[in-house]
């Protein structure tokens, strides 16, 4: 069984970058008293491009660190590591881990014309993890699995609607728009920051699916199930930022890998908090 960390502990949530902040502002919104720890590694990011021991060896060092810190539950909002690294986290630590899950399911559901777009880093798509929700979930749809080399770093580099990215996601989404899909799933957690860019380019009827809502609250489900929600603060309670150390209110913490300015400013502008504190985090 998991160990007993005490309601108050933090939860951890990493991802290669800042990308995980989109998941990060879900679970900020369904659990406003929970303090949370993120650590984004820019300085390796992105993942997609790295193999699959190198992202489990940075998966594995960053939770060691969020581990260190006391947390009750770690979150790993990206993709690539969940299916990479979350089985052997899920192994080898006494706490809850919850990965992504590109949203095969519901786009199934929904889709009219049987045809759904999957974006997502090369080593998602090549995952065996989205290879088995296809089988389990779309057997009878045509999924299309589209990779999209480069997305990361714009994001990374805080260009969300700029000419090379509306190039590169014109490059991405037309052909599935062209083979008539009519649900597309964002399996990566940048690209919801693409979000504007890219209802300009599929327009408005087609569905577009992301996980980060169904993560916060499959977080806040496990929680519950294992006793580890913060219980200590009601609806009036307002987060501090990292630098009020000396209450017990939900805090909010910050790491960043990379000390490149250009990380920090994307990271502040996607939280929306121009002075907020990242730490830079070393392993
Ligand atoms: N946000 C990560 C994901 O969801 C990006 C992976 C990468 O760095 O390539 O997959």
């Amino acid at each position: 069984m998991f160990q007993e960390k005490g309601d108050i502990c933090p939860i951890g949530i990493f991802d290669s970058g800042i990308g995980g902040l989109s998941v990060l502002q879900e679970i900020n919104q369904l659990l406003p008293h929970e303090s949370l720890i993120y650590v984004g590694d820019s300085a390796h990011a992105p993942y997609g491009d790295r193999s699959a021991d190198y992202v489990r060896k940075r998966s594995r060092q960053i939770a060691d660190f969020l581990i260190d810190q006391g947390v009750k539950a770690l979150v790993i909002a990206c993709n690539t590591a969940t299916a990479e690294a979350a089985s052997e986290l899920r192994k080898t630590l006494d706490i809850p881990v919850i990965g992504m899950e590109p949203a095969i399911k519901p786009a199934a559901e929904l889709s009219k014309s049987g045809v759904i777009g999957v974006l997502a880093t090369q080593r998602t798509i090549n995952s065996e993890r989205l290879l088995g929700l296809t089988e389990r979930y779309a057997k009878n749809k045509k999924v299309l699995a589209q990779a999209c080399p480069g997305l990361v770093e714009q994001v990374e580099n805080g260009d969300l609607a700029g000419k090379r990215t509306l190039t590169l996601l014109r490059r991405y989404i037309e052909p599935l728009l062209a083979q008539n899909a009519d649900a597309l799933i964002l399996g990566c957690t940048h690209y919801p920051f693409l979000m504007p860019a890219i209802r300009q380019i599929a327009g408005h009827q087609i569905r577009i699916l992301e996980t980060g809502r169904p993560v916060a609250r499959q977080l806040y489900r496990v929680l519950q199930q294992n006793a580890l929600l913060n219980l200590n603060y009601q609806d009036n309670c307002r987060k501090t930022t990292d630098t009020d150390t000396d209450n017990e209110e939900p805090v909010i913490s910050f790491y960043n890998s990379s000390n490149d300015r250009r990380h920090h400013q994307a990271m502040r502008t996607l939280w929306k908090n121009p002075q907020q504190q990242i730490k830079h985090f070393k392993p």
